[in-house]
């Protein structure tokens, strides 16, 4: 594991982005797994501008994001599918049938989950899975537990996310209940992690990621055992390491 401390979001933004970059630039026809949420966000306008600029061509990648709402269509405001399109998809040259989410208006989740395990297997799996660390320490929706979830399944947020996200919707009674996410074997079997974490909020919980136990109760620490994974920090976030 390795870890990067950037001065700030932006230099984070640019440090990951150059990453993911050499990653597509390397390797043009590589499957990059991708996160919402906003610590990317910086990421991916960074990507934007140097695919812009020429410098990066997406145009044989293949994605597959880590998580939806269940309950949510593509088309919804908060849907990670929307995140997606809106913040990176509609501004790069992805091919569209090349971009993979889960359906969260897939009622059935055994076949939703068994379906998108599948599409990461036919990919032969996973080049680079970037990531962010929620305020408890989940990755994905990998939410603190007893044990480490393995592939693909419909989780039950915890309180700790719905209040984190409940920023984006109207009120706390719209932020969905369930969501599917990728397991932690899925993104342990990434061949590269890449992790994005910014601010002080994050700085406990990123301490407790990286120097305490591995633990299902703080997911983002079974990353200490991946093999060829970076963390990237601002100074904020960084703080505690
Ligand atoms: C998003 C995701 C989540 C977020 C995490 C951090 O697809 O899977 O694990 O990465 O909740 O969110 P932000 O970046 O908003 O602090």
């Amino acid at each position: 594991m390795r870890l990067i401390v950037a001065k700030d979001y932006e230099e984070m933004s640019r440090r990951a982005a150059d990453i993911l970059a050499a990653q597509v630039i390397l390797k043009p026809d590589c499957v990059l797994g991708l996160a919402t949420g906003s610590s990317p966000i910086g990421t991916y306008q960074e990507l934007i501008r140097r695919h812009k600029a020429g410098e990066v061509d997406f145009s044989r990648c293949s994605t597959v994001n880590l998580d939806e709402y269940v309950g949510l269509p593509a088309d919804h405001d908060q849907s990670y599918a929307y995140f997606m399109r809106h913040n990176l998809f509609e501004h790069v040259n992805f091919r569209t049938e090349c971009l993979n989410i889960p359906n969260g208006l897939e009622k059935d989740a055994q076949k939703e989950c068994a379906r998108y395990d599948a599409v990461i297997r036919d990919l032969g799996g996973i080049d680079m899975q970037l990531l962010g660390l929620g305020p408890n320490g989940h990755i994905g929706f990998n939410e603190p537990d007893d044990v480490f979830p393995t592939g693909t399944h419909m989780v039950q947020l915890t309180d700790s996310t719905i209040q984190a996200n409940k920023r984006f919707f109207a009120s706390e009674a719209d932020v969905p209940r369930y969501a599917y996410t990728m397991g932690i074997r899925d993104i342990m079997q990434a061949r590269r992690v890449l992790m994005v974490v910014s601010g002080k909020g994050k700085a406990e919980i990123l301490r407790q990621a990286l120097l305490g136990p591995v633990t299902p109760r703080v997911p983002a620490s079974i990353l200490q055992l991946h093999r060829n994974c970076v963390i990237v920090a601002d100074e904020e976030a960084a703080s505690q390491v």
